[in-house]
């Protein structure tokens, strides 16, 4: 226990736990940015990760509460928890989608993952919390990226799976600080927070590259020069975007309080404040040049 630590205060009012009413239509397309495949099989192959790593993240996070005593950390895991479970539910009816509707291929990088996470799941509490807490950086990045290139990332994509990324990341950025915070309540230890960096980052990247490349395979266009160039440029946009965030997460005083949450971000969370329990999610108008926060202002 790192008996130094001492709780700070979040820079977001909430840990909200909302529900994920998206009705995916049956007839979903898998390729559901069309003008970019590449890009839709991406973010596919990250999808088929969540259902293994958040329930992963929601143990860790259980197992360290027995270990810690600071009442607001107590509450922030179960806020998070709470957030995560909904994520992976909803990722899981989605993977469900792309499966029946083109990829069963997943399934076999469904059991690749599930072996993986069974044995991560068997390490020590601190290396399970540095990977946690390295791979909230990571997706922090990923917020950032997809909230604000949108207008690139998902013009003319299906409105279902855009306006649920968004909605997913908008909590990544609600709760960035949470596992942070337990792994500096437990350990706070550098080195191993530091090889988390990489270690949650990597891994689940690793899987999502591998979802992709099978659904690649699958539609036959790996070989093609577009095809190529594609996954090229989404990667250079990836690093470009996300790595900073890396950087920045090895500096031995970083703090996600640090990292500024996009404006968007902030429209989202009030306007979705204002719908009444049983509104459904409005979604994304992915036809509209700005992509405005699907709320009225
Ligand atoms: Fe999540
Ligand atoms: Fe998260």
């Amino acid at each position: 226990m790192n008996r130094d630590y001492q709780y700070q205060a979040k820079q977001v009012q909430a840990i909200t736990i909302r529900p994920f009413s998206f009705d995916f239509p049956d007839d979903l397309d898998p390729k559901w940015v069309p003008s970019n495949i590449v890009r839709s099989h991406f973010f596919n192959g990250v999808s088929l990760t969540m259902p293994y790593l958040e329930p992963f993240l929601v143990k860790t996070m259980r197992e360290a509460a027995g270990h810690l005593s600071q009442p607001e950390l107590l509450e922030d895991i179960r806020a998070f928890n709470g957030q995560e479970a909904s994520h992976y539910k909803c990722h899981r009816r989605l993977n469900t989608l792309l499966k029946t509707n083109g990829y069963p291929e997943f399934e076999a990088v469904e059991a690749r993952l599930d072996t993986a996470y069974k044995k991560l799941s068997t390490r020590s509490l601190r290396t399970k919390l540095a990977y946690s807490a390295g791979f909230e950086c990571m997706i922090n990045g990923f917020t950032t990226w997809l909230i604000n290139k949108r207008q690139q990332l998902f013009a003319g994509a299906s409105p279902h799976i855009a306006s649920f990324w968004l909605m997913h990341m908008i909590e990544e950025t609600e709760h960035k600080t949470v596992a942070f915070d337990v792994y500096m309540a437990y350990s706070g230890q550098y080195w191993p927070r530091a090889i988390g960096v990489f270690h949650g980052s990597f891994h689940v990247l690793h899987y999502g590259i591998i979802g992709m490349f099978t659904a690649l395979k699958k539609d036959g266009t790996l070989g093609e020069l577009q095809c190529l160039t594609k996954i090229i440029r989404h990667f250079f946009s990836l690093l470009w975007n996300v790595a900073p965030f890396l950087l920045r997460a090895l500096l031995p005083w970083y703090n996600p309080r640090r990292e500024a949450d996009p404006e968007w971000m902030r429209q989202w969370v009030a306007g979705h404040a204002k719908l009444s329990a049983d509104d459904r999610l409005p979604l994304v108008d992915t036809s509209d040049p700005e992509m405005p926060v699907p709320f009225i202002q």
